[in-house]
């Protein structure tokens, strides 16, 4: 007999839904493959093995985009067109194959073909495709080509709940924070970096529906902007008007201390958060403000994308990659070999690190752990619950 998690998950992951997954990866690999043609990187991988150092160099670019280069050599790394050597502690890449050129237009086809709610997702990276050049080139910076002007409305779209690519990461924290959230009396609510409001729509609908709406107290609405703030407050009082006067806005960076932004210590039965905390600087210290902002027995609730190795690269890094925030963040060789975004097993780490107990896991697929590289069913979901 299946469990209620996996009867839930299978409702979401569908056979369809993984299907687009890996043509979005397929997609995103096309992407790569017009970059790399485009500014003649491939020139410089044919011949002898070379350090992303080095071609920098010869590719005249600015320092800052080694991450994107990296990212990118790293994915066709994967995809088995480019092979990686270390060498005296530097990494060499050398292209085997010839790369192909781009067929995003067919692919693009399929993708619509079986879910014409990805637009979003293909909008976006083409949007940051087509700038791609001037970012490495140095002529506009990560912020330009990700931001700027009408691009705003774009990531608006991508974090929508329409967008069937992103909603799943909405759609099962609010699962996994209703599951336990319910089994509280009631209590007030954190949502940190709550953005565009996508994941707090989803977590009162799903309150609304498991009939605990009524034991939310207070619920917190946060974001390092004052802009989100604005966009999160208005989506809550047109969609959930009966719960807008127990909703309070702040502007809160989990980057800081919580109590000089004053954040009351033991104030909160739940902490939320939807892919948001892989960006702390510190880890380990915002988790700690987290914790000391929980009742005892209060329990943090995350849903994040992750990897499933330290060195396995996700599709979804184009986007971030451009960020400087992306991999500022403080890594170790033990515990967080990387920036971005973590593993199960780190993320379990770190709460246990924080203090939390009592930790439960959900991921996108019931496969172990184990297997979870998979191409046909890959793990790119966790939710994350852990009790103070
Ligand atoms: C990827 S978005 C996720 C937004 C929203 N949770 C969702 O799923 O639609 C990350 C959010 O984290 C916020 N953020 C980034 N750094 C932050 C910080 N140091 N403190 C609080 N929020 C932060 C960003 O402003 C952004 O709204």
């Amino acid at each position: 007999m299946k469990n209620r998690d996996d009867l839930f998950l299978k409702s979401i992951f569908t056979d369809n839904y993984y299907k687009i997954y890996n043509l979005h990866t397929l997609y995103t690999l096309n992407i790569i493959f017009s970059i790399i043609h485009k500014s003649r990187i491939i020139d410089h991988l044919k011949s002898n093995f070379i350090s992303c150092e080095e071609l920098i160099k010869r590719l005249n670019s600015p320092a800052h985009v080694k991450c994107s280069i990296n990212w990118m050599l790293d994915f066709l790394e994967q995809a088995g067109y480019v092979e990686k050597n270390v060498e005296n502690n530097n990494i060499l890449y050398k292209c085997e194959v010839d790369i192909p050129f781009s067929q995003t237009g067919q692919i693009a086809k399929e993708i619509l073909g079986l879910d014409k709610n990805w637009g979003p997702f293909l909008k976006l990276v083409d949007s940051i495709a087509a700038e791609y050049e001037s970012f490495l080139n140095g002529n506009k910076s990560g912020i330009e080509v990700l931001f700027y002007k009408e691009k705003m409305q774009l990531w608006n779209n991508y974090f929508n709940n329409n967008f069937s690519g992103y909603s799943v990461f909405n759609l099962c924290g609010a699962y996994g924070l209703s599951k336990w959230f319910s089994q509280k009396d009631r209590g007030n609510i954190l949502e940190l970096g709550g953005g565009t409001g996508g994941a707090v729509i989803q977590v009162l609908d799903a309150f609304k529906r498991a009939h605990i709406l009524d034991k939310v107290d207070k619920y917190v609405f946060s974001d390092v902007s004052p802009v989100f703030l604005r966009i999160g407050n208005r989506i809550i009082s047109e969609q959930f008007q009966e719960i807008e006067d127990k909703v309070e806005l702040k502007v809160l960076d989990f980057n800081k201390s919580f109590s000089a932004q004053k954040i009351q210590q033991e104030s909160f039965d739940a902490v939320y958060s939807v892919n948001a905390l892989h960006t702390s600087h510190d880890l380990i210290f915002s988790l700690k403000e987290i914790y000391t902002a929980l009742k005892e027995n209060g329990i943090l609730v995350i849903s994040e994308l992750i990897r499933m190795s330290d060195n396995h690269v996700l599709p979804q890094e184009i986007i971030f990659t451009l960020l400087d925030s992306y991999y500022n963040v403080k890594t170790d060789s033990l515990l967080r070999k990387t920036y971005g975004f973590l593993t199960p097993e780190t993320w379990r780490i770190f709460f246990e690190m924080a203090g939390f107990k009592n930790i439960e896991l959900i991921t996108n697929t019931d496969c172990d752990i184990g297997r979870s590289l998979s191409r046909i069913h890959p793990v790119f979901m966790l939710v994350i619950k852990g009790q103070k």
